[in-house]
């Protein structure tokens, strides 16, 4: 699974990025792929269905009733006003995040130190071009057009991730998102694998196949400069250094405070508490860190004994609510290259819509 391109050291398979390691992507990908299969039988086995003349109610216990089983709800099935309005919210967050997430790495295609690598990361920054489509493809299913969730993120009404509004210095920085942000993503986003809304769940299995991807060649990054001359190694481990905590925010704040969670959990769109999940993330970095033979920037991080897991600093959850606010180091800057995206594309939206008028248009027969 590493690709074709280079050989993974055996340090770096033992990491928990190697073939079915515990903790690591292809762990996770045998997750993802248990969820694609279940979601198939889901498919082959339905809940029988109310018929049209269905009442209110009739349709509410239809709807509890396919949760129940683990079927997939689907575009075409009934589904209550919260349900589908949190899942535009979710999902419209999810793709903006996807689609302003290319600006910190687009920045370094044109200097990445190679053509091997310039070439890795065009297609990576282009596969979170394709996430972001897949994900508006999904939240239109949902009775919502992509042209007004676009308005909605260029309005700054919508929210993306607030981990892209931090600068990439240097190319570690390339490393350090990949595995770092990449990971948290896929940590994240399998459970999501097993959404209840069908779209999104077969969305989420397409894009964390290639999150596993974007793991793996940000850790490769890593890996080479922390084996490098000792600058390269302190590029690396300052890399880590700063996208360490933003990272760990990414799992949104503590369970305590989290608004959205019991109602998602309920409707099986969320399976994990975000506390959950970040101490999962963080169980699978102590490994893969010290394979790399970089230091997690955390004096008090252990692992303790009694609860089987890693005791850790919690990331600055005010800077993480400041940052969401708008006032993280490169907000401005990313609102505004995504406004100049969008007029610059202009023209290829009105040629778009020409050329399907054309197509669409009656044809009218030459006279014989
Ligand atoms: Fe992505
Ligand atoms: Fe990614």
């Amino acid at each position: 699974m590493y690709g074709n391109d280079f050989n993974v050291p055996d340090e770096v398979a033992g990491a928990g990025l190697g073939a079915g390691a515990p903790g690591g992507p292809s762990h996770l990908l045998d997750e993802v792929a248990a969820a694609e299969r279940a979601l198939r039988e889901a498919g082959a086995a339905r809940v029988a269905d109310p018929g049209v003349a269905a009442d209110g109610d009739e349709l509410l216990r239809y709807f509890d009733a396919v949760i129940e089983a683990d079927q997939k709800i689907e575009p075409r099935d009934w589904m209550p006003d919260a349900y589908r309005q949190g899942l535009i919210r979710q999902i419209a967050q999810h793709a903006h995040s996807e689609i302003i997430g290319m600006q910190p790495e687009g920045n370094w295609i044109s200097r990445a130190p190679s053509l091997k690598r310039k070439a890795i990361l065009l297609a990576k920054v282009q596969d979170e071009a394709g996430h972001g489509l897949y994900l508006y493809a999904a939240a239109e299913t949902l009775g919502v057009s992509r042209d007004a969730l676009v308005e909605l993120l260029l309005a700054g009404r919508q929210k993306y991730s607030s981990i892209f509004n931090y600068p990439t210095l240097t190319w570690a920085d390339v490393g350090a998102i990949g595995w770092l942000v990449d990971g948290a993503a896929i940590v994240n986003q399998v459970p999501l694998c097993r959404c209840s809304y069908g779209p999104y769940a077969r969305a989420m299995i397409r894009i964390c196949k290639e999150e596993s991807f974007h793991q793996r060649q940000g850790y490769e990054i890593l890996h080479t400069l922390a084996h490098g001359t000792p600058g390269q190694k302190a590029m690396a481990q300052d890399a880590v250094n700063r996208w360490w905590y933003p990272s760990l925010a990414m799992f949104g704040p503590p369970d305590a405070d989290s608004t959205h969670s019991q109602q998602s959990m309920t409707w099986k769109i969320k399976r994990f508490s975000n506390d959950e999940l970040r101490q999962r993330f963080v169980d699978m970095c102590v490994q893969q860190a010290s394979v790399l033979g970089l230091d997690i920037p955390d004096p008090d991080l252990r692992w303790n004994e009694q609860r089987q897991a890693h005791d850790y600093t919690q990331p600055d959850y005010t800077e993480l609510m400041r940052v969401i606010k708008g006032d993280g180091p490169c907000n401005r800057q990313r609102a505004a290259h995504r406004h100049a995206a969008h007029a610059d594309g202009a023209w290829v939206r009105e040629a778009a819509a020409a050329y399907a008028a054309k197509r669409n248009a009656p044809t009218t027969k030459a006279a014989a």
